[in-house]
């Protein structure tokens, strides 16, 4: 089974897959850190984030995993071509340089083959932006999960201090989260939008807890 959740920056999609995959027992898959993967390569080797074949090259030839600690946290490590990038996918500069890396058509096209792949085996939380409308449209359960931009901008920053990065203020990644649904709203490939019949959960006023069962409740009818 897939179960798919879509839904802006910061709409808390990371932690509520990880909870419904842990009251589910099945895997996850973060799409975002595989954009992020390749934006990371991509200032790493000096691609410019306008060179579109640089980019598609660098998700041709280099294969996105993911292992997960075997601990109660299920804590996620991301690797691109064998090395290891889960803490330098989330700084400020990729957080920058991910919306036009996303928005070119040879990465997409390539990381849909990663991800169909990745999916393929076995029961998944797929989440990102176009889970539902275009990597799996036949998942089971569907979900476009989102929060008013203030929310969102306050968990983000919440998450950060408690990752020990407090150079941002709150109205700079107020601005990023505002600049980049925008950005991932209006692309020409794939852009983010609610699948027809996508469930829409707003969690603005819910608690973790109330999203991750009514998502778990859609699957367990599905
Ligand atoms: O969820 P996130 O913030 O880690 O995603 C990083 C970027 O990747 C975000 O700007 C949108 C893009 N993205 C995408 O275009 N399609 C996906 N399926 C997942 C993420």
């Amino acid at each position: 089974m897939i179960i798919g959740i879509d839904g802006p920056a910061g709409a808390g999609k990371s932690t509520i897959a990880k909870l419904i995959a842990k009251e589910l027992g099945f895997s996850c898959l973060d799409t975002g850190a595989m954009y992020r993967s390749i934006a990371w390569k991509a200032l790493q080797e000096g691609v410019a984030l306008d060179d579109v074949d640089a980019l598609g090259k660098i998700a041709v030839e280099n294969e996105i995993e993911f292992t997960f600690d075997d601990d109660a946290d299920r804590a996620q490590h991301v690797f691109i071509g064998g090395q290891e990038v889960t803490t330098v996918i989330r700084t400020p500069e990729v957080d920058k340089a991910v919306s036009p890396v996303s928005a070119a058509p040879s990465v997409r096209e390539a990381l849909l083959v990663q991800q169909r792949r990745i999916g393929s085996k076995g029961n998944y939380v797929v989440e990102g932006r176009d889970i539902c409308t275009t990597v799996f449209p036949n998942a089971e359960v569907k979900v476009f999960l989102t929060a008013s931009a203030e929310e969102r901008a306050r968990r983000r920053m919440a998450q950060n201090e408690a990752r020990g990065m407090t150079d941002e203020t709150f109205e700079e990644i107020l601005a990023d989260i505002i600049r980049r649904d925008e950005a991932d709203s209006t692309r020409a490939v794939s852009p983010l939008r609610q699948a027809e019949d996508a469930t829409l959960v707003d969690s603005s006023d819910m608690t973790i807890e109330e999203v991750v069962k009514t998502i778990c409740d859609l699957a367990r009818q599905a």
